[in-house]
């Protein structure tokens, strides 16, 4: 990563976690002690080409959120705005994009925009940089990994319509990453388009622009049903003696 660039990210937080089933949105909940935002927002705090955070919330946890970045903005010593958080996804994204556009803070000329999950707590640095890389050399990056299950399509009475080609099929996970003019452009062009995305590299490939996958890693889960807080606490301890043992 020798040429000079930039980063902003883009944390969309604004979701209300229906399949959690918890009574606070799901990313405040702890992970052996810490919120899943915390550990998501982590690899960005740390990043020396991360300029700002954007996370996108709902108005009516703006108040609780703001608790938070205020502390984590302190101890980092980075900037980190919040913006209100729309309907679906994507509307959540537009928006702190649209602050991206407006922030006066950029200094130098490539500029990229990270957007990453509020719920996806176990990125590591690594990841991201690879990601941050990709960008640079591609223009739009999202991460995949190959699936696992057998998956089928079926009708509305359960009823199997066809088995797609597994091996061409990816999950698809964030950050996903992409420069700052290609995003803001593609987001503009399908405003009013009435398609619900749900993720960015979705509305570049609508606007006909290459996207770029990269191998992302199962451990790079979303919280999603409360099964996934288990599985995440564990990979989580399973890092943490890793690390010890490395001392
Ligand atoms: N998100 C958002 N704005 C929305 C919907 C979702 O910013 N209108 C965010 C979520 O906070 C989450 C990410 O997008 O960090 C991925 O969404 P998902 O995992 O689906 O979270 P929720 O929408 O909260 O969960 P559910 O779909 O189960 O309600
Ligand atoms: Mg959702």
């Amino acid at each position: 990563m020798e040429e000079p660039f930039e980063a902003g990210a883009i944390i969309p937080a604004a979701g209300s976690g229906r399949r959690m089933n918890a009574p606070t949105n799901k990313i405040l909940l702890p992970l052996l002690g810490v919120s899943i935002l915390e550990r998501a927002l982590d690899a960005f705090l740390n990043s020396e080409f991360v300029k700002i955070l954007v996370l996108a919330v709902k108005p009516s946890e703006k108040r609780i959120f703001e608790a938070q970045t205020n502390r984590l903005a302190a101890a980092f010593n980075k900037e980190i705005a919040l913006v209100n958080g729309g309907a679906e996804r994507w509307e959540s994204v537009a928006n702190a994009l649209e602050y991206l556009r407006r922030w006066t803070g950029w200094k130098r000329r490539k500029r990229l925009v990270a957007v990453h999950d509020a719920a996806r707590p176990l990125l590591t640095r690594e990841l991201l940089n690879q990601s941050l890389a990709a960008g640079l050399e591609y223009g739009a990056v999202g991460l995949g990994v190959p699936l696992k299950d057998t998956i089928k399509r079926v009708d509305d009475d359960g009823m199997v319509v066809d088995t797609p080609d597994r091996s061409s099929l990816r999950a698809i996970q964030t950050p996903q990453v992409f420069e700052l003019d290609l995003l803001l452009d593609c987001y503009q062009r399908v405003k009013g388009s009435g398609i619900n995305f749900t993720d960015d590299c979705g509305v570049v490939e609508y606007c006909g622009r290459p996207v770029k996958l990269i191998l992302g890693s199962y451990e790079n889960l979303k919280i999603t049903t409360p099964e996934d807080l288990a599985l995440a606490e564990a990979i989580l301890r399973r890092r943490e003696n890793a690390d010890r043992s490395r001392l």
